[in-house]
């Protein structure tokens, strides 16, 4: 029997404990498990950082929601990411990057991974000709996010991935601002998918995690080695509260996507704002291809505000029911300033953000109350 993505949210993983029969995952807060004599470990745990049951109900559930062979939980996503980098790249190896990727990444290849040896060229992802003609012999991953934080660009994934495998690269979608309720990037032939968990997976703003979903076993051994060797693993109840929130992910998204709809029309109106970016409007650049690989358009808006940086800023200072503040994908709503906050780590850089950009992650609230707010903060 095929089941269901809610079903999977609420059940993969996630059997009732067997002494007890307790309907959710037990918070396993143990660092090391008995052994039944030399060797004889029980369900194959011996440490936490290698497995921890908690941990192992989160991955496992993980990997069903976006099909995949092997899921890995971290202690965040730039955990994960190095993890993957560390697994997939030697010195010497190339990587291709979004032009506009989450400042964090950027940085991740930028100012750690390039002293290691691995090298990177930023690219158009939206346009797979750029992808193409950036690619060397020496590149293992293209990597993608889609939609991008923060201008909501959208690329191919199944167009991408052909163009990392002709290449002998792998494709890696970071896929944390669609979360797998909207987008599967394995069904349409990406080999990884990274996970700020942190964000709409977890969905309540109360912890922060990673997540490595492989396409194929054989790679998900290598993560998992990694992940034993490297160490940077989610602790038990970092992976229960993440395994807490998933069970809502459906219906969360459902909502988030219902109400960015509406606030992406009411700002599309507005004399303030300049242009409005959300992959949902049908001006949209990427408007078609997303509208190919989602289920819908998801929680995230930037928009750009007629005045400037100092305009856009005050939008952000004045918002009350939009929380002023970085991250992102949780119940509440949260404005911030990309180029001062979240991206301020690209500035300089050829992923630099325009100045007057605000970025929205509109919330689950009663949608009129955000739709007020806005219109007062916009003035
Ligand atoms: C798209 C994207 N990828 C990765 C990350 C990094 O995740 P974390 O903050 O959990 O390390 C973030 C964080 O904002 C993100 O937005």
């Amino acid at each position: 029997m095929t089941l269901g993505f809610d079903t999977l949210a609420i059940h993969a993983g996630q059997e009732p404990e067997p002494r007890t029969g307790a309907v959710v995952v037990p918070i396993y807060q143990t660092s090391t498990y008995k052994q039944d004599g030399v060797g004889g470990l029980r369900e194959g745990y011996e440490y936490s950082r290698s497995a921890n049951p908690t941990r192992t109900a989160l991955e496992e559930c993980l990997q069903a929601l976006e099909g995949g062979q092997t899921g890995l939980a971290f202690a965040s996503g730039l955990a994960a990411e190095d993890t993957l980098i560390r697994t997939a790249c030697r010195p010497g190896d190339h990587v291709v990057i979004p032009d506009d990727a989450y400042g964090g990444t950027f940085r991740l290849f930028a100012k750690v991974a390039e002293r290691w040896g691995v090298s990177w060229t930023s690219a158009k992802l939206s346009d797979p000709g750029s992808v193409r003609a950036a690619i060397r012999p020496e590149t293992k991953l293209v990597w993608v996010e889609t939609p991008t934080n923060p201008l909501l660009g959208i690329a191919d994934i199944a167009a991408l991935a052909a163009i990392a495998h002709e290449a002998g690269a792998r494709l890696v979608v970071d896929n944390t601002f669609a979360s797998p309720y909207l987008q599967q990037p394995i069904a349409h032939g990406a080999d990884v998918v990274v996970h700020s968990t942190t964000k709409y997976v977890g969905g309540h703003s109360d912890v922060v995690g990673g997540a490595l979903i492989a396409a194929d076993a054989g790679l998900g051994e290598e993560l998992r080695y990694h992940q034993n060797a490297m160490g940077a693993i989610a602790g038990p109840f970092d992976a229960w509260l993440t395994l807490r929130g998933i069970k809502t992910l459906g219906v969360r998204m459902e909502r988030h996507s219902d109400n960015a709809e509406r606030i992406a029309e009411f700002l599309t109106g507005h004399a303030k704002v300049a242009q409005v970016l959300y992959p949902g409007l049908p001006d949209h650049q990427g408007h078609e291809i997303a509208a190919k690989q989602m289920l819908r358009f998801g929680g995230m808006i930037s928009f750009r505000v007629n005045g400037g940086e100092e305009a856009a800023v005050e939008v952000c200072n004045r918002a009350k029911l939009f929380t002023l503040g970085e991250s992102l994908g949780g119940v509440e709503s949260l404005i911030e300033h990309p180029g001062r906050m979240t991206h301020a780590s690209a500035a300089g850089s050829p992923l630099e953000v325009p100045a007057d950009l605000v970025r929205l992650s509109v919330g689950i609230e009663t949608v009129d109350d955000l739709l007020a707010d806005l219109a007062e903060a916009l003035g």
